[in-house]
């Protein structure tokens, strides 16, 4: 029997490459891509096929269904928060309309193959609004269904999209009766910030974590855009595959929701800049707090209550901050950046 075909969109991002990666290690799907920009040979190698466009193209999305029998979805193309606010109607447009495209292109695919096309989405720490910094310190760690009132079009997109999967899961065509056998299989996971040691993040407001880390290891000055004290939690990227993956196999019938928080680690960015000027003496890192991004991360929880996806599905983070940095980061990226000298 031929391996099942696994569509991943945004394939080029942050969190694509690393899946493309660990997929391709793991060996059991085959896997093909969209992306707007064309991947990078090393990573093309790890593909069964490889499309460049937009997911906005309703064509290429019915083009690329009509050529694989996909029975996994995962849907990463995003306009991250900062980029958002930028550009909020063009963020609605791919983060809301795009993400319906993808739910119709793996609704029809589940129905053409009688089994539910399991639809993984990667949502975010951004559907929170946390009303005031004292409420957050208060807070502590938040669970799924409280301070569900973003203040970012991103954080609003990811939420309604939670919603449209937990729909289409459960109650798609509920009139015609469609049988649950073809609905398709949403599963959903918030993550806090993500650091990579291979990549750096393009327009999202938890960039200060990993930029402050890449400018350092390239020698590089950096302001920081919030202020010293600013906390949201974050996770090594390594882990947010493992979670996906993870959340991915899990048995259906102990799945009690569609949506997940996870974490590992709650550092303030002071402490960040510290084990930064830790492993990189010479680090030069500054904070000129910008007053909007600074509101958005203030924003956000300082730390995620995952223990919904431990008990379901053995949700547990491999790394916490010392062996993030200790054992991943920054071994990682000196060697990263040494080999592009
Ligand atoms: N990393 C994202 C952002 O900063 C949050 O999910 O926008």
């Amino acid at each position: 029997m031929s391996k099942p075909v696994v569509l991943v969109t945004g394939a080029n991002g942050e969190i694509g490459r690393t899946l493309l990666q660990r997929l391709h290690a793991e060996g059991n799907y085959r896997v093909v891509t969209v992306d707007l920009t064309p991947l990078p040979e090393k990573y093309r190698q790890y593909c069964l096929e490889t499309y460049a466009g937009n997911i906005m193209d309703r064509y290429l999305l019915d083009q690329v269904a009509a050529h694989h029998e996909i029975e996994v979805v995962f849907h990463l193309a995003a306009l991250l928060s900062t980029r958002g606010e930028r550009d909020p109607e063009l963020a609605h447009q791919v983060n809301v309309e795009g993400t319906l495209h993808l739910l119709r292109v793996a609704q029809n695919q589940s129905q053409r193959l009688g089994r539910p096309v399991r639809f993984i989405f990667p949502s975010s720490i951004a559907v929170y609004g946390m009303p005031s910094v004292e409420e957050k310190t208060r807070a502590g760690a938040v669970v799924e269904d409280a301070y569900n009132t973003p203040i970012t079009m991103y954080g609003c997109n990811k939420l309604y999209c939670e919603h449209l999967g937990r729909y289409f899961t459960n109650y798609f065509r509920q009139l015609g009766a469609l049988a649950n056998a073809a609905r398709l299989d949403f599963r959903s996971i918030r993550f806090p910030g993500l650091i990579s040691a291979e990549t750096v993040p393009t327009g999202g407001t938890s960039d200060f974590g990993p930029e402050m880390l890449h400018a350092a290891a390239q020698g590089q000055a950096y302001k920081s855009f919030v202020g010293p004290d600013a906390r949201i939690p974050f996770m090594a990227m390594p882990d947010a595959v493992t979670a996906l993956l993870t959340l991915l196999e899990a048995d259906r019938e102990k799945l009690t929701d569609t949506v997940y928080n996870v974490t590992a680690f709650s550092p303030t960015a002071g402490q960040i800049a510290d084990r930064v000027r830790k492993a990189f003496p010479g680090a030069d890192i500054t904070f000129e707090p910008d007053a909007v991004r600074s509101k958005i991360v203030d924003s956000w929880p300082a730390d995620m209550d995952d223990s919904r996806a431990r008990k379901d599905w053995g949700w547990k983070p491999a790394y916490d901050v010392d062996r993030a940095f200790d054992e991943y980061l920054i071994p990682t990226i000196r060697k990263r950046y040494a080999e592009s000298r």
